[in-house]
């Protein structure tokens, strides 16, 4: 299968997941879930961080622990919320203020979360490789859609 068809996949499977459930971290945490077993060799760290507190906060993932709080504008996750815009990073050491959770991540991806009705950054979708240059237009396209469907659920 190639990448669109397992993003076409994921997300038939994301809109059942969810579907009528408003438990937000038992949504999320099955998102992630999801997301990791389409992906398992190159979603390496896959999850949310949520804004709480005019931070974003970590929230329910898939992978190795990860960093708690990033402010805005901070990291790859805090500029994406800060500009309101996806953000694919073909190689995070060629990024300037990137936060290494861990050191095997290579290239990076992060899409916002929108509120269904006020259209405010409720958090974003971030997703690391190991590899460099994982992510291109086709993961930017499917992921947004997956973010509309979330903002839609639990915004
Ligand atoms: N690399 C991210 C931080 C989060 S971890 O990758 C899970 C960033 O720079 O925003």
């Amino acid at each position: 299968m190639d990448k669109a068809a397992k993003y076409a996949t994921l997300k038939a499977q994301i809109r059942s997941l969810i579907e009528g459930e408003t438990n937000r971290v038992g949504v999320l945490a099955n998102v992630a879930a999801a997301m990791k077993e389409v992906f398992p060799e190159e979603f390496f760290w896959v999850g949310f961080y949520l804004v709480a507190e005019e931070e974003l906060q970590l929230g329910p993932f898939q992978g190795s622990v990860a960093c708690m709080h990033i402010a805005k504008g901070r990291g790859v996750c805090g500029t994406a919320w800060e500009k309101d815009c996806t953000l694919i990073v073909p190689d995070v050491e060629l990024f300037d203020g990137h936060i290494a959770c861990s050191s095997l991540s290579r290239s990076e991806i992060v899409v916002p979360i929108h509120h269904a009705l006020s259209g405010e950054v409720i958090g974003v979708i971030d997703i690391d490789s190991t590899s460099l240059n994982t992510f291109d237009k086709t993961d930017g396209e499917n992921l947004e859609e997956i973010a509309k469907i979330l903002g839609e659920r639990v915004g």
